[in-house]
């Protein structure tokens, strides 16, 4: 079975903690298959920010939670600085499951495919209808493909609402692990804070 898609695994009863609940057994695509659990998005079910990585890393597929690792780290700094608090805001992934290859003891993180994105897609499509957020911050490539489209460049169009609906919108930046993988990490950081700080002003003045 390759990428058939989370859609049939979704259940008839739509609130956070069904969809959560029914994401523990899903099959959408051959992720589940090596990693040791769904990791679903956690948070504020009415938060006014909604903030969507790649995938968990080593230490979410271990405890089950969205950005607790360093790349989680990175995030709460960034949100404490911007004046976003963590816990009003709801965190999700593009994709619920570790991708990743064994290099002898060590899982190395290796990127969703398109189709891979592609099937995980109604997990996120289903937070993003019940949180409705008036701020989705799109965090890298992954997530701004799953959310933005294909064509969407977020080198070149970060920092920059994007319409959703009335009132709301989406703000692309950087992925939090990029910035401990750049050459100057303090300028990355620097531009993925202007760029949540652009989207917590939104978040206060729309929604
Ligand atoms: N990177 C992500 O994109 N999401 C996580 O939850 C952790 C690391
Ligand atoms: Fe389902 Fe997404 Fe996990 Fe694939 S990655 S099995 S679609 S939850």
């Amino acid at each position: 079975m390759t990428n058939i898609g989370a859609e049939r695994f979704l259940p008839a009863e739509v609130s956070l903690s069904a969809l959560r609940e029914a994401a523990r057994g899903c099959e959408g695509c051959e992720l589940f298959r090596n990693a040791t659990q769904t990791v679903f998005g956690e948070g504020d079910p009415s938060a006014r920010y909604l903030l969507v990585g790649e995938q968990p890393g080593d230490q979410e597929d271990r405890t089950g939670a969205p950005f607790v690792g360093p790349a989680g780290r990175m995030l709460d700094r960034g949100l404490g600085e911007a004046g976003i608090e963590r816990g009003a805001v709801y965190v999700t992934n593009a994709v619920k499951h570790f991708k990743f290859v064994l290099r002898g003891k060590r899982r190395i993180h290796q990127k969703p495919t398109a189709a891979e994105i592609d099937a995980c897609r109604p997990w996120l499509d289903a937070e993003m209808r019940l949180v409705d957020p008036a701020v989705t911050i799109v965090l890298g490539a992954t997530a701004a493909r799953a959310l933005l489209g294909p064509s969407f460049r977020v080198t070149r169009q970060r920092g920059v609402p994007v319409p959703r609906r009335e009132g709301a919108f989406y703000v692309a930046t950087i992925h939090p692990s990029a910035i401990l993988r750049a050459p100057e990490p303090e300028d990355a950081y620097a531009g993925f804070l202007a760029d949540l700080r652009t989207a917590a002003a939104l978040g206060s003045a729309t929604g």
